[in-house]
């Protein structure tokens, strides 16, 4: 997969994808990021890529003219291979895991980071195939928001993971996760529940599985209407119910 993603502050994205295991993802050939300052697209001594609001108003907004440079030269650059481009904003559809998994069936992602004031709305009707909002919350730009996509989407690519964790969550739904411990087994008087221990992997499984749907249920009920449960699964939450 390649990514690139437009934006005018270059600076904020490098720590995100320099570090861990998106460094790892990226060294080891799986994909390929690429972040473009915008106004290398922008024209004149200042290169501007903002101005300010017909007809008023705070803020600025972005130019038409540096995106759609910006957004052709790199359509046009890379072939036949089309990327979809996605803007980055609160008006978007709100991310969740059920569109990383959407995305990183895609072969080229183009990220635009907007401002928050906003972005010509001729871009938007022409250049951008979708918007994504990673919550309701304003943030000051786009960058942080593609930092949260693209980490989400290149875990799910082939070879990033363990094909097992992978299966684990590959509906559309989740569980959240059931609690980890790891040494030493008493902590200041706190034990590791005795399951753990026991070498019994069964009954880790099953415990397991139950923590998750509790915890689930308890926090985000919301997710477990849309997980895919089994008959054993229901039947572990009747009994947590009594
Ligand atoms: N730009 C500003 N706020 C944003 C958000 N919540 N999601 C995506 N892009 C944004």
């Amino acid at each position: 997969m390649k990514i690139e993603i437009l934006t005018i502050f270059p600076g904020m994205l490098e720590g995100p994808f320099g570090e861990s295991m998106i460094r790892r993802a990226v060294e080891r050939g799986l994909v390929e990021i690429e972040i473009i300052d915008l106004r290398s697209f922008a024209s004149g001594r200042h290169r501007q890529v903002d101005d300010a609001p017909y007809g008023g108003g705070r803020g600025m907004v972005f130019k038409p003219e540096p995106l759609f440079k910006a957004v052709e030269t790199l359509q046009e650059r890379s072939g036949g291979s089309r990327a979809r481009v996605i803007l980055l904003t609160p008006q978007g559809r709100t991310f969740n895991q059920e569109i990383a998994r959407e995305l990183s069936g895609e072969k080229r992602l183009l990220l635009i980071c907007g401002r928050y004031e906003g972005v010509d709305e001729r871009v938007r009707e022409v250049l951008v195939d979708d918007e994504i909002s990673i919550g309701d919350y304003i943030l000051t730009g786009g960058e942080l928001a593609a930092a949260v996509v693209v980490d989400a989407v290149v875990r799910l690519l082939p070879g990033f993971l363990e094909e097992a964790s992978v299966a684990e969550e590959s509906f559309s739904g989740f569980l959240l996760e059931y609690p980890h411990y790891t040494r030493p087994p008493v902590f200041r008087g706190m034990a590791v529940p005795p399951v753990l221990l026991s070498g019994d992997h069964a009954a880790i499984a099953r415990w397991r599985r139950k923590q998750a749907l509790l915890r689930t249920r308890q926090r985000r009920p919301d997710l477990l209407e849309k997980a895919a449960l089994s008959p054993e699964d229901r039947r572990l939450l009747k009994e947590m119910k009594l």
